[in-house]
């Protein structure tokens, strides 16, 4: 990576549930920067059931990633628009070793470099509450949980009023796929990054708001 690119290039990974969507709101808000979210991506691709989208919704149904020449055609895609040119929260995105690969060789390709890998510490005991419990807006994509994020209308977008619905794959058993899948395929990131010296660890146990706080100290001191 080139050491020359001062955008704030931002990777957020962890498990299922770790707050990953819940936070990169919060830093798009507070930086102009956008949120680039594979899952948002694909599931805008299912519901309109493009090719793509076809093609994808078995492997989310089931809980396992889809292939990784999709995923990395939809992130080199979406990276080439000017609105990332300061900077971008990857949601998501890279899931394996060979999506981080792809990442780094088409940002060194392009002058850029990651910032920070933001690694979502939480303990995988809250992850199946965290998700049985969210709701999202049908119309603006955002997260609500029945507990811990409440909308003020129940089963309304405080945002938009749009309506609120349960993800397809927000059931018990496809989250402990999910979950499986994170540590065989995703977790190996870590020490992947760390090795760059990438690694910016935040404790994604606490309320939402004492996580929102550790991720501006990482990015008020970079
Ligand atoms: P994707 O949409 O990326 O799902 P995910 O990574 O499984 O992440 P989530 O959206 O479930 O969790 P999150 O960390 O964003 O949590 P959130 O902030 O919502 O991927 C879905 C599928 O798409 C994958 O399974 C795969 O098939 C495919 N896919 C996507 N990207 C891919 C890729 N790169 N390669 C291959 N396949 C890919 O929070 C969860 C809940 O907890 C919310 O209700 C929230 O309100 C609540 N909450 C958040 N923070 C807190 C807190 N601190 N305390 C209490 N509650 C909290």
């Amino acid at each position: 990576m080139s050491g020359v690119d001062k955008a704030l290039n931002l990777i957020f990974l962890g498990p299922p549930g770790a707050g990953k969507g819940t936070q990169a709101v919060f830093v798009t808000k507070e930086y102009g920067i956008p949120q680039i979210s594979t899952g948002d991506i694909l599931r805008s691709a299912v519901a309109n059931q493009t090719p793509m989208g076809v093609k994808a919704k078995r492997y989310m149904d089931d809980g396992l990633l889809v292939p990784d020449d999709v995923v990395v055609g939809i992130v080199e895609e979406r990276l080439a628009s000017s609105d990332c040119d300061g900077g971008f929260i990857l949601d998501g995105f890279p899931r394996t070793v060979a999506q981080a690969d792809a990442l780094g060789a088409m940002l060194k390709g392009a002058g850029r470099a990651v910032a920070h890998v933001i690694s979502f510490e939480v303990d995988h005991s809250v992850l199946l509450g965290r998700l049985t419990g969210r709701r999202m807006c049908r119309s603006c994509g955002r997260g609500y949980h029945v507990l811990f994020d409440r909308p003020s209308a129940e089963g309304l977008c405080d945002a938009c009023g749009g309506e609120l619905f349960q993800r397809d794959d927000d059931k018990e058993e496809t989250i402990r796929r999910r979950l499986d899948v994170y540590d065989e395929q995703t977790s190996p990131l870590k020490s992947y990054y760390a090795d760059k010296g990438l690694l910016r660890k935040v404790d994604a146990l606490g309320t939402i708001e004492s996580v929102q706080s550790a991720i501006q100290c990482i990015l008020v001191g970079r």
